[in-house]
């Protein structure tokens, strides 16, 4: 069957759109219509809605962030000494899938390279052996972890950064082009290895952009990820990648912990951020974990608007989650544990999102209403669709009548609201006459103007 092609979003159009604190990067990636995957291959991704990241390396021992290396300028011998200091203790990086599990994840993405060049595998590309499995602790964690996720029914990434900060070509890939070709070489052969022995659902790149200047799209001339992504998926034909290899990609990113706000975004999308401060997506002492209600919120706001929501965690030098974490995680799993009917398997709509107020998602003719203040919901009206309501009652709670005004539906909440759900999100469940159409179109950004 032939594939549909997807509509081309730009200019006013784009911008009305994106008006919103959602921020995609890397927009206006190479095209290529051979690697588009079509909605129903990427289904299980939106299906699946929550995701845990894992950045660990060898920044973890110092705990300066994941860009120390850089920053402090560590001479190279210093900072490859680092890896006798890694996971030296008793770890397994089940421990991790535990979390994510805990955490109500359905997918994980682990850092297996990060700009330092350092790889978690046994990797035969890696230049001068730079890996976990030839120094230091003498472990494939990657292969641990991979072999983790699927016993435990988790969905596997992997974030691997194109960037490796040891090649002078890096920082001049014009001038010293023979040594960029050479990371160029340990990219593709670490990425064949990746995609073939790994056997990852998602390929998470990162740090396109050369010479740290411009995007990861602007150094697509380099890296031909065309050509790199065509490769990895010769050996994972479904494989989901995200739009940071300079390839616009299959789904969108919106990084960092700035608050959500806007219309639905009626497009693959993921929010990735931290569980702390976001000041360092490595592990950093006494980095301040976010609030629950804080964490709720921002997970409603975002999946409202059509979003998946990857939180990051940064491990010890010991691949341990300090207490403070693990109880986070926890409080938000019990939440999804009781509320995730109204989160996994959904999609966002029928009603747009008011922000700060309400948003809300659905799955066939079940629309959950996520409240976020119910004073100011009560002061409001719900538009009339081209669907009806034909009962409303709170999440696993009393019944709500339903007010047909002339302004709009009005759903009044009773006194014990709060205290039923227990939880900055008030969920009501409304049961529509009809199946909730699909708002999701196929569309492709090409660039913010
Ligand atoms: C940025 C940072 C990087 C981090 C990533 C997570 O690209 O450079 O350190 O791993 O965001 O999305």
């Amino acid at each position: 069957m032939e594939k549909k092609m997807p509509r081309e979003m730009t200019g006013a159009e784009l911008q009305s759109m994106l008006k919103s604190t959602i921020n995609f990067k890397s927009l206006g990636g190479v095209k290529c219509r051979e690697l588009d995957l079509s909605p129903e291959e990427k289904q299980w991704f939106f299906d699946c809605k929550i995701g845990l990241f894992v950045h660990w390396g060898l920044y973890s021992v110092l705990g300066q962030g994941e860009w120390a290396k850089f920053n402090e300028q560590i001479p190279d011998e210093e900072y490859e000494a680092l890896a006798d200091e890694l996971g030296r203790e008793e770890f397994h990086p089940e421990e991790w899938v535990e979390i994510a599990q805990d955490f109500g994840a359905r997918y994980m993405v682990m850092v297996t390279r990060h700009h330092d060049g350092f790889s978690l595998w046994d990797s035969p590309g890696s230049y001068r052996h730079f890996t976990s499995w030839e120094r230091g602790p003498h472990r494939d964690y990657v292969k641990e972890y991979v072999q983790a996720c699927r016993e435990a029914g988790m969905k596997v990434g992997l974030y691997y950064s194109l960037m490796d900060w040891r090649f002078p070509g890096y920082f001049d890939p014009e001038g010293q082009r023979e040594n960029a070709e050479l990371m160029k070489k340990e990219v593709y052969d670490q990425v064949e290895e990746l995609a073939r022995d790994y056997e990852p659902d998602i390929l998470w790149y990162d740090g396109a952009w050369l010479a740290h200047k411009g995007s990861d799209t602007s150094s697509a001339w380099f890296w031909e990820p065309d050509k790199l992504n065509k490769m990895a998926r010769s050996y994972r034909p479904g494989l989901l990648i995200n739009p940071r290899s300079g390839w616009e990609g299959d789904f969108y990113c919106d990084e960092g912990s700035h608050e959500i706000t806007g219309k639905i975004i009626p497009v693959p999308w993921e929010k990735n951020m931290c569980i702390c401060s976001g000041c360092s997506w490595g592990w950093m002492e006494n980095d301040p974990v976010s609030d629950f209600d804080w964490l709720i919120r921002m997970m409603v706001n975002v999946v409202c608007r059509g979003g998946n929501w990857l939180v990051n965690i940064g491990p010890d030098k010991n691949g341990k989650i300090s207490d403070e974490i693990r109880n986070r995680i926890h409080e938000v799993g019990e939440w999804l544990r009781r509320y995730g009917e109204s989160i996994y398997n959904t999609m966002a709509g029928p009603y747009e999102p008011v922000d700060n107020v309400y948003g809300s998602t659905f799955h066939e003719n079940t629309v959950y209403l996520h409240i976020l203040d119910r004073e100011k919901f009560g002061e409001l009206y719900l538009p009339y669709l081209d669907n009806e309501i034909e009962a409303a009652h709170l999440f696993r709670g009393a019944e709500i009548s339903v007010h047909r005004t002339e302004k709009g539906i009005r759903l009044p909440l009773p006194a014990s609201a709060k205290d039923q759900t227990g939880s900055p999100d008030t969920i009501l469940v409304l049961k529509m006459k009809k199946t909730v159409k699909e708002k999701r179109e196929q569309i492709h950004f090409t660039g913010k103007e």
